[in-house]
């Protein structure tokens, strides 16, 4: 990271301890590191620590006179002097109040008008309690930064410090180092692709007030969507109902049905170089949707009669263009290389990305994946990784064809 200059924000929540093994990390890998901690981070963690670690000013005011500065180290301005050198602007953590401040755009501190007087890429890595980061008002102010084109580096889950257990962890060092790398050195090995990728479940209505569905949480497409837009490509992502927030510069076409998936993949498919079909389109819909709610009546029984959904992937595959790349998903309970081995050929792929939906770790709504990926020559097994992860190595593979 030498020549790199990077802006660590820092918000007043109990995470901001974890900034600095980062400062220090980022300092011995040749950043030039400037730490800009909030009024009330400096009650959690003392702006000489982060002094120590970066040999630079740890600045906490606009105020020169404020920030504790020896004499001669004045920066005079220093909102305008940071914004102007930084390469990147990391908030770590972002609390509820400062995502409010940022989203409201104001400049009521260093901090804060650090972020409006730069051109850098900021990103932030929001870390609070799950309640407070679930509330609509946090919700909303996430996604007018989205939209405002900051980088969100989405929380972990897992115990709080204030005991409660759900989504608000700030990611461990590794992770936030792993987002610095990527932005300050994009890989752009996708740039000029046209990709589209199938997301999620689809829903089939039975009647005005019920559906069948299945249990695909469609993160996988949605990291598959993420990882390929960052690294250059332009990316389609035509999905079923999700509750995952769409990836910055990817176009998303929502969908319900597996027929309106199959027309907006094909859609998209014919000005593609590269398809993954990850969602989980149902097999079946049924043969007819009753116009009125049905009625429970007298029977103790009920029968729905299906009928075959087209398969989106394999119809795509059946008219693929020489130089086209078609990837499916297997996801299987029994026999799973036999089973994807027969998908592969049967469906027409280049590869299928194969996983036991049994195992821990695997398959659906949880965060990691164990996968097979598999060609028609070869089979190999990778280990359990963040589906991001394996998104990543999903696309270093397609570029090998
Ligand atoms: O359901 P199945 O195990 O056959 O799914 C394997 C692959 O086929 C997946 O990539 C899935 O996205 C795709 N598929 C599809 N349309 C369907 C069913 C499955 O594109 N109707």
């Amino acid at each position: 990271m030498t020549g790199k200059t990077i802006v660590l924000g820092i918000g007043g929540g109990i995470a901001c301890y974890k900034i600095a093994d980062l400062a220090s990390k980022i300092t011995q890998n040749g950043a030039d590191v400037h730490a800009v901690l909030t009024h009330s981070a400096t009650k959690f963690i003392a702006p000489l620590t982060f002094q120590a670690l970066t040999h630079n000013p740890a600045l906490s005011s606009l105020w020169s006179e404020e920030n504790n500065l020896e004499s001669g180290k004045s920066a005079g301005m220093p909102h305008i002097a940071l914004a102007d050198g930084a390469d990147l602007i990391l908030i770590a953590p972002a609390t509820a109040d400062l995502l409010a401040r940022l989203a409201g755009g104001l400049g009521d501190d260093l901090l804060t008008t650090l972020v409006l007087a730069t051109r850098a890429p900021v990103a932030i890595a929001p870390a609070m309690n799950p309640t407070m980061l679930a509330h609509p008002a946090t919700q909303k102010n996430l996604e007018t930064l989205r939209a405002l084109g900051y980088r969100i580096i989405e929380p972990d889950e897992g115990r709080m410090a204030c005991e409660h257990i759900g989504s608000g962890r700030l990611p461990e060092t590794a992770e936030l180092l792993a987002h610095i790398e990527a932005i300050l050195f994009p890989n752009l090995d996708l740039a000029g692709k046209t990709v589209v990728i199938t997301a999620g479940p689809t829903r089939e209505s039975l009647d005005p007030v019920r559906y069948l569905t299945n249990r695909s949480s469609g993160k996988m497409g949605y990291a598959l969507a993420e990882v390929a837009a960052r690294r250059g490509a332009k990316v389609t992502l035509v999905s079923g109902p999700t509750n995952v927030q769409t990836p910055q510069k990817v176009e998303k076409i929502g969908v319900e049905t597996a027929l309106q998936m199959l027309e907006a993949t094909q859609n998209a498919f014919q000005s593609a170089d590269i398809m993954i079909a990850a969602a989980a389109p149902a097999d079946f819909r049924a043969r007819c949707i009753e116009p009125q709610k049905i009625k429970r009546g007298a029977c103790k029984t009920a029968e729905i009669s299906l009928i075959a959904n087209p398969d989106i992937v394999a119809q795509c595959a059946a008219n693929k263009r020489a130089g086209q790349i078609v990837v499916g998903f297997a996801a299987e309970t029994q026999n799973l290389m036999k089973e994807a081995r027969k998908k592969l050929n049967s469906k027409n792929l280049d590869a299928i990305v194969a996983n036991d939906v049994t195992q821990a770790g695997a398959g659906f709504d949880v965060e990691t994946n164990r996968v097979t990926w598999i060609t028609a020559q070869t089979a190999q097994e990778w280990p359990l990784a963040t589906k991001t992860e394996v998104a990543a190595r999903i696309w270093d593979e397609i570029l090998k064809f």
